[in-house]
């Protein structure tokens, strides 16, 4: 077990994101707690990949309203309805969202002055109801794919394949 979170900025992204599963799998063993979950998760890959924001906004009334949960950057917005910006959207439809630009997404809510692309992905629980969101945000554009899709679907099933 690595005793800090590894720069994974250069590493092949498919890699990277093998390693922060491996890293999710080991610090999380024995727990099932979803906060303790969103927070390991936030700070694994807010660091590993050195994001402008990382984090989940929580499902509080379903279909309804997201408010912001454990979260590792600047500053984010407290509460986003469903349907509204990039985590609305993704939370009304359950799918993973990448925007490879944000400011050609119709309805996109700037927390961040900085952020140029965005990937927001569902999270499910163990009985298939949706939890939360992985919001994240870079600086940089086009910053999120496929592989980053893949991957971060990945690491959220912690959350439906562990009982609470
Ligand atoms: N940009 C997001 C809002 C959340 S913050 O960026 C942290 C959106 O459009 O849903």
């Amino acid at each position: 077990m690595e005793p800090v979170i590894p720069d994974l900025r250069r590493t092949p992204k498919a890699e990277a994101y093998n390693r922060l599963v491996e890293m999710q799998t080991v610090l999380l063993a024995g727990h099932s707690d979803a906060l303790a979950g969103m927070a390991t998760t936030s700070a694994l890959l807010h660091h590993a990949f050195g994001h402008l924001w990382t984090g989940f906004y929580r499902v509080v009334e379903p279909d309804t309203l997201l408010r912001v949960g454990p979260y590792q950057g600047s500053l984010g917005c407290l509460d986003i309805a469903f349907g509204r910006g990039v985590c609305g959207t993704a939370a009304a439809e359950r799918r993973t969202v990448v925007v490879p630009d944000v400011h050609a997404f119709p309805g996109h809510i700037a927390c961040d002055g900085r952020s140029q692309s965005e990937i927001v992905v569902p999270v499910f629980d163990a009985d298939g109801a949706l939890l939360a969101v992985l919001d994240i945000d870079s600086d940089q554009p086009a910053r999120f794919d496929d592989v980053d899709a893949a991957g971060l679907e990945w690491l959220v099933d912690w959350f439906r394949t562990t009982r609470r």
